[in-house]
């Protein structure tokens, strides 16, 4: 008998699949008749949660994002569930105390989560420690993650000493996050080959078919040793999703690995889900334009994500003749900015400077405060160190600090619990507000006091 190699495969239909390709607006209601049948699939996870979940969900579906996780536990109690979590700031846009990262992980490890997939967006380790130290304490998988970029300081050597790091510091698995699909297959080779010369910890790739290469690159990974990789059930796969599930199955078990996928229930749910796509398409929620490889992402390094929010951000703003002139923008963003990982929250930094940079006519005429705080520290340190000229000349003599920015963080847990007193009911409220205070609060509001005038926010929302 042919000799097999076990490796795991992760389906990213209830989460990326549907955040890179129609900016995270499936509706739990469109899931769940399918997610029995996905569980008994035998996928290593089914990633659920977390990256934009929880904000479209409050923002747009008007949908309790703790009831979406518990929904699919319950209807997937045998598949490890699987979320994508931004260390320290959780699923927000700013940096939280530490009390606050504690709860939230027990939570979501109560409600159904069973591995963290945790990074930081600079790749920061000290903003990876308190959110590893809670996941540990609750006994689930703690997967810390490599931002994949490309630059000047990004090199092999970089990475290893970075995996290692992680290692140390007690993950459980490691995973390669390439966000904006430009590992080339020799480049994930000669990564992962050197990876798993210093790594004992399962190794997961995690790719995005924007540039058209991802297939080759899990082929070339596996080859090296990696352990697990990410695919899309094949009607929300490709363009700016991951590759097709079940054709990278077939190919992968005639190349001689076990992935222990059925491949019949896995065409049952495939089947389930083409009309939904079908309709996605028809509605606009989906656009085709996302589906389509486009190689320039090897050249902008812009993630699918970004791609798909930018694009409908320049559509409804009439903007969309600027389109090819942002893209290009891009680069020289990250590059004034010490060359972030363009992944959330950067990705929607650097893309909303880029925009601005282009949409006001001059370079830096507007900057977002979120890039002043980058700019004083408040993230973390930047990969390569900043022009200080350039970080003068837009923030001028604020402060900047250089150690661990949770560190300047006093506990908010309870201030921001009496904030919504009298209104949230749980603690999961709470932190429905902590990581959305605006939307949040709209959202509690409009579930437990629905008779309360509403401002048009949530009104307005539905579908875009
Ligand atoms: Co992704």
């Amino acid at each position: 008998m042919k000799k097999t190699r076990k490796i795991g495969i992760t389906d990213t239909v209830l989460r990326d699949a549907h955040q890179s390709l129609m900016a995270t607006r499936m509706p739990l209601a469109d899931m769940e008749p399918v997610i029995p049948l996905l569980d008994k699939i035998g996928y290593a996870s089914l990633e659920c949660w977390g990256g934009a979940t929880f904000d479209a969900c409050i923002r747009f579906l008007d949908e309790d994002p703790w009831e979406r996780l518990r929904a699919i536990k319950r209807l997937a109690p045998n598949t490890p569930l699987q979320m994508l979590l931004r260390g320290q700031n959780l699923l927000g846009y700013r940096h939280y105390a530490d009390d606050v990262v504690e709860k939230f992980i027990r939570h979501s490890a109560e409600n159904g989560i069973d591995i963290f997939r945790i990074f930081d967006a600079l790749n920061d380790v000290r903003n990876l420690k308190t959110a590893l130290k809670a996941v540990k304490k609750t006994g689930k998988e703690a997967q810390l993650t490599i931002c994949y970029t490309i630059s000047d300081v990004h090199t092999v050597p970089y990475y290893v000493s970075l995996a290692q790091e992680m290692q140390d510091m007690g993950a459980d698995s490691l995973c390669i996050k390439d966000m904006a699909g430009i590992l080339t297959p020799t480049k994930g080779k000669e990564l992962v080959t050197a990876l798993t010369e210093v790594i004992s910890i399962p190794i997961v790739v995690h790719t995005h078919c924007t540039s058209g290469i991802a297939p080759l690159t899990y082929q070339a990974v596996l080859e090296a040793g990696a352990n697990r990789i990410d695919t899309a059930i094949s009607p929300f796969s490709e363009g700016t999703s991951q590759p097709a599930t079940e054709s990278m199955a077939i190919v992968l078990e005639e190349l001689g690995y076990d992935h222990g996928l059925n491949m019949d229930l896995l065409e049952e749910a495939a089947d389930y889900f083409r009309p939904l796509k079908d309709r996605y398409l028809k509605e606009g929620l989906l656009d085709p334009k996302m589906l389509t490889p486009d190689p320039r992402s090897l050249i902008y390094q812009v993630p699918g994500g970004m791609l798909s929010n930018m694009y409908s951000q320049l559509k409804q703003a009439g903007a969309i003749d600027k389109y090819e002139e942002v893209l290009k923008e891009i680069p020289r963003v990250r590059k004034n900015l010490g060359y972030p990982p363009l992944v959330t929250p950067l990705s929607q930094m650097v893309g909303t400077q880029a925009t601005m940079n282009i949409v006001a006519g001059s370079a830096y005429k507007m900057v977002p405060s979120e890039i002043k705080a980058y700019l004083m520290g408040q993230y973390g340190r930047s990969p390569v160190p900043i022009d200080e000229d350039f970080r003068t000349r837009l923030i001028e003599d604020e402060e900047v600090i250089t150690d661990r920015p949770a560190d300047h963080l006093d506990p908010e847990f309870d201030s921001l619990a009496k904030k919504v007193s009298g209104l949230a009911q749980s603690d999961e409220d709470v932190l429905i507000y902590a990581l959305f205070p605006k939307v949040g609060k709209e959202f509690l509001t409009q579930k437990y006091r629905p008779s309360e005038p509403q401002t048009d926010l949530i009104k307005v929302s539905g579908r875009f």
